[in-house]
């Protein structure tokens, strides 16, 4: 059995930190922590920061010059569906009450408003205001069950300053192989209970 430094290891916990997904940044991770928020919550943005975290390592890579703020982009996966401690009944089903819900719970528990937007951003990506951090982070949280928004990639190729066609095709490349994973990431999620 799994145990933290002696004690046996809560399947929060154990969302946290099981298999070889990057670690959220910490103060992520300690606010849920501090929230004994759902396991499946936990895993879910264990696996939407660790998408984000290689999808912008391969868009830095192949769109050097399209500004975006990397450290933004992964504490906005790591915490954008926060907003579901407060309602959890949107873990496993539809509803949007998390998002301004989750907003206002970081700002309130001193996150900067430039980190805590992401979690009243994500699901209004078609806002004519959106921002390339607001674009990558909805991205991360369609493409890690493989999910394939032409609208949503448009969008993400007009924000590279880059040729249409040519961004098209390397954003496809990089969104194929992160949807290749979709399979595991799923049956990591669902691994873990909704209730805490
Ligand atoms: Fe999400």
């Amino acid at each position: 059995m799994a145990t933290l430094a002696g004690v046996t290891a809560s399947p929060l916990e154990r969302a946290l930190t099981a298999s070889a997904l990057r670690p959220l940044p910490a103060p992520a991770a300690e606010l849920l922590l501090d929230l004994q928020a759902p396991p499946r919550l936990g895993a879910h943005l264990r696996l939407v920061h660790d998408v984000a975290w290689t999808l912008t390592d391969a868009l830095g890579r192949c769109w050097p010059t399209v500004p975006f703020d990397t450290t933004a982009v992964l504490f906005g996966a790591a915490s954008h569906d926060i907003g579901k401690v407060l309602h959890p009944e949107e873990l496993s089903g539809p509803g949007s009450a998390h998002e301004a819900a989750g907003e206002r719970l970081l700002l309130r528990y001193g996150v900067p408003q430039h980190l805590a937007r992401f979690a009243g951003t994500h699901g209004s990506w078609t806002a004519p205001d959106v921002t390339t951090d607001d674009l990558l982070v909805t991205l991360a949280d369609k493409i890690w069950k493989g999910n394939r928004l032409p609208e949503l990639e448009q969008r993400v190729v007009e924000h590279s300053g880059r040729t249409p066609w040519e961004a098209l095709i390397e954003l496809d490349d990089v969104l194929e192989n992160l949807a290749a994973g979709a399979d595991e990431r799923l049956a990591f999620q669902f691994a873990f209970p909704v209730a805490a």
